[in-house]
């Protein structure tokens, strides 16, 4: 053996099994309080099955709140790790990434994006975003102070520039001062953002893009109106004002078409993906159409963004979307959950008020008159062994893994009416 060869010795490396040592208490002993936590620690998975600690299995239909798009431990998500960690895991950006170019073609060719720049996570791919139309308007629109239209009740991240572009203050407060450039408005409300574009432009201000999400997640699982995104595409025809489109949730398939934006039969400008991308592994990415490729060498940068290991990953999973003809499974499971979880509002009149959603991602309204809540729901459904997660007080969020099957579905909505059977009671 040459005397430079690192061996690594098998007793240095810990078991898995010590890591369940760490019961809630000795996690928050060491961890921020960022979350409040279910008090679950989940330690392995297969499909859309999870195991906790204590070896208790769960049915997921949180996948990591909309991300493992293949559920746990998919083999092509094994292979493509297995695969690319064994040959190389992470350069420069200074250099070419095969696997970066792969996965950059296979968006282009897949969706109306003709550039792709990566990034780690939702909110990063939003701030390229944002700051993309912010260099845009500076340098075609020529407007001196952009400004940013975000809606009500979307969702994008939690960086500082995200946090105001989300237009929920619950998000914001405590951490202003916020970023400046920015302006909300109503979801759905077509003539709210006709206002705003004319109400705003002023000396140097004038509005350059409108950031918006084709369904809202975070916001309690509202989609998008068409008609009122029609519109706003022709608004943003007319006046040069970019269309954002923030698909980090809704994209990737989740809707039961691959990007959101076709569900709205209108095509934005820059869309943004995270997620259900990656399939579970870190990684964001910033689409744009040509005209709007401005950034120049320098301009933006990640250290990880689009690394060959990522990259290799999400080139799997989407490979396998396609391949295994995924997004016909969406669409059949979407139209089997909603149809159960009406039945079951059928069964509890006066506590839910909506079922709504596209494709694998879908809420369940409580009725404002309940005091119920969506956190209610969710912890009376895992003592059933189901994951569900809010998406805002009243609204409980069904995002299961891409490949979920009928049986599970069935299961699902079963737990979900013995859930409803002991909140009513
Ligand atoms: C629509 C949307 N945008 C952005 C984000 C932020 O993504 P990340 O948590 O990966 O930064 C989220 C996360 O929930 C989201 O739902």
């Amino acid at each position: 053996m040459n005397s430079d060869t690192v061996v690594v010795q098998q007793s240095s490396i810990s078991s898995p099994s010590s890591f369940s040592a760490f019961d809630p208490k000795s996690f928050d002993a060491y961890v921020m309080s960022t979350y409040a936590r279910f008090p679950l620690s989940l330690e392995r998975g297969a499909g859309c099955r999870l195991w906790d600690t204590e070896g208790r299995e769960y049915l997921d239909f949180v996948a990591g709140i909309a991300t493992c798009t293949l559920g746990h431990a998919h083999p092509a998500i094994v292979e493509a790790v297995k695969r690319q960690i064994q040959k190389l895991h992470h350069v420069s950006n200074l250099y070419y990434i095969p696997e970066q170019g792969e996965l950059a073609k296979w968006i282009v060719e897949h969706s109306c994006a003709e550039r792709v720049f990566f990034c780690n996570s939702g909110a990063e791919a939003n701030e390229a975003a944002i700051k993309l139309a912010r260099k845009y308007a500076h340098s075609v629109l020529e407007i001196e102070q952009p400004i940013i239209l975000t809606c009500h009740s979307s969702f994008h991240g939690r960086t500082l520039a995200t946090i105001t572009a989300t237009g929920q203050p619950k998000y914001q407060k405590n951490f202003e001062p916020l970023v400046p450039g920015f302006h909300y408005v109503p979801y759905n409300d077509i003539a709210a953002v006709e206002a705003a574009i004319s109400e705003l432009d002023e000396g140097d201000y004038r509005v350059a893009a409108i950031l918006i999400e084709p369904l809202q997640g975070e916001g309690g699982v509202r989609p998008g109106d068409i008609a009122y995104f029609q519109k706003l595409r022709q608004i943003c025809d007319e006046t040069g004002v970019l269309l954002i489109f923030d698909e980090v949730q809704v994209g990737v398939g989740r809707s039961g078409k691959l990007w959101g934006y076709e569900y709205l039969g209108v095509e934005p400008d820059i869309f943004t993906s995270a997620k259900g991308l990656g399939g579970g592994i870190p990684i964001g990415a910033m689409m744009a159409k040509k005209f709007c490729d401005v950034f120049q060498p320098g301009e933006h940068a990640s250290t990880f963004g689009g690394n060959p290991f990522a990259c290799a990953v999400a080139f799997a999973v989407c490979q396998t979307l396609e391949k295994e003809n995924i997004l016909q499974n969406v669409q059949q499971r979407g139209e089997q959950l909603r149809a159960g979880l009406r039945a079951i509002a059928a069964k509890y009149p006066g506590y839910i008020s909506d079922v709504r959603g596209w494709g694998l991602i879908n809420g369940l309204e409580l009725d404002p008159q309940v005091e119920l809540t969506a956190a209610d729901v969710v912890k009376a459904a895992i003592d059933q062994g189901l994951l569900l997660v809010p998406a805002g007080p009243k609204v409980v969020r069904f995002v299961p893994p891409l490949i979920v099957t009928p049986k599970e579905v069935d299961t699902a909505l079963q737990l979900v009416d013995k859930a409803m059977t002991t909140l009513t009671a």
